[in-house]
């Protein structure tokens, strides 16, 4: 195991903030995490576990231990008649492991291409796009216990997943270390054309018979159009959920804006966080060094320069203001650290 002592993390996470870690360490195998993990419980410091970076906004340096996962492989462990088993480990980049699905001729996540991050990261928030979330390809991940270091196995009910959602982020928030994860992914295309502009984007290109790469192309292409290129532009993807209101909430607000779209969600009806922010002027919104994306207002944006606490005011800032306007408090998706 190499640990480096304060090593920046600005060229680790997608925003680009400044911060930097008190010890870290890359951990490239189940055995060098069980070790680091050891080393910090006789160190006694705090922990920070770190994936692809893409759902972080530090504040300021990390006291501690920032462990960051890098284990590699993509490997097929079994298959029956209808999908194939695949293990992937937790430090591959989401969107190379869709990628090389689409190349294997595996189906099921063309519609969560792009997504940046880490493939451990995306059970913790059950990332999703354009009507999937990795929880319906999902078989089993395993884990290492914080505490004792030892490795468990969770089921899909284990995970209890959401949207945005998942026990690692309510009940086992803290507690493990997620190593690997297990997909299973269909044989036969399940193609879901129906969300958003993805029909729309196929039409244009003249595809009538999509497989599973022509959707993965659609979505792409949907993705550059619309969300800033962390590799040029800071971000870290949507920076509020999109909030779920009960049915009077959601009754009160439909009837001064019969226009905001919502979907129905399983408690209630969820509504466009985005169209919120939007509609209360901020979309485009610049203060120089950060900002709102001018193509999607669920973005917070980092054009170098700014402190992520310039980004935490701004944040505060809409939420205080979409609540003045529509009633409605919005939650960061985006987790920020050091927690104050
Ligand atoms: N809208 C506006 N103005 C904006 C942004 C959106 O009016 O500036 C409206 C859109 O016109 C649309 C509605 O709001 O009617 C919803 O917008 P969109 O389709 O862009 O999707 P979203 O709800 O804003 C969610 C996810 C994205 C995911 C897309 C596509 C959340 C918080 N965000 O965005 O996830 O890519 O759907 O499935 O659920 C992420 O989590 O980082 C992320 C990018």
């Amino acid at each position: 195991m190499q640990l480096e002592a304060h090593r920046s993390l600005a060229d680790l996470t997608t925003f680009g903030l400044p911060s930097a870690a008190e010890h870290f360490v890359c951990c490239e195998s189940v055995e060098v995490v069980k070790e680091a993990l050891a080393w910090r419980r006789r160190s006694g410091c705090p922990l920070h576990v770190l994936g692809g970076g893409s759902n972080v906004l530090f504040t300021g340096d990390l006291p501690g231990l920032v462990l960051r996962l890098g284990i590699e492989g993509i490997e097929e462990v079994r298959r029956d008649a209808e999908a194939v088993y695949v293990r992937v480990g937790a430090g591959v980049a989401w969107h190379d492991f869709v990628q090389v699905s689409l190349d294997r001729g595996w189906n099921g996540l063309e519609n969560l291409s792009l997504i940046p991050g880490s493939t451990g990261a995306g059970p913790m928030q059950n990332i999703g796009a354009y009507g999937v979330e990795l929880e319906e390809r999902f078989d089993l991940l395993e884990a290492i216990d914080i505490a004792s270091g030892e490795l468990h196995t969770f089921s899909h009910a284990d995970c209890q997943f959401g949207y945005r959602e998942s026990v690692f982020k309510r009940a086992l928030k803290g507690q493990f270390v997620i190593t690997h994860v297990t997909f299973r992914l269909p044989l036969v295309p399940d193609l879901r054309l129906e969300y958003g502009a993805i029909r729309e984007e196929l039409d244009c290109e003249g595809v009538d018979v999509p497989d599973a790469r022509a959707v993965s192309e659609a979505v792409i292409r949907i993705r550059r159009s619309k969300l800033p290129d962390p590799a040029v532009i800071g971000n870290a993807g949507s920076f509020f959920k999109n909030p779920v209101l009960d049915d009077a909430a959601f009754g009160s607000l439909v009837k001064s804006h019969p226009d905001v779209p919502n979907y129905p969600a399983p408690s209630g009806v969820k509504v466009a966080a985005g169209w919120l922010i939007d509609r209360a002027g901020w979309k485009g919104h610049d203060r120089g060094t950060h900002g709102v994306h001018d193509r999607q207002a669920l973005v917070l944006v980092h054009r170098g320069g700014a402190k992520g606490a310039d980004l935490v005011k701004l944040a505060e800032d809409i939420q205080s203001d979409v609540f003045a306007k529509f009633g409605v408090a919005l939650e960061r998706e985006v987790n920020v650290l050091p927690k104050g």
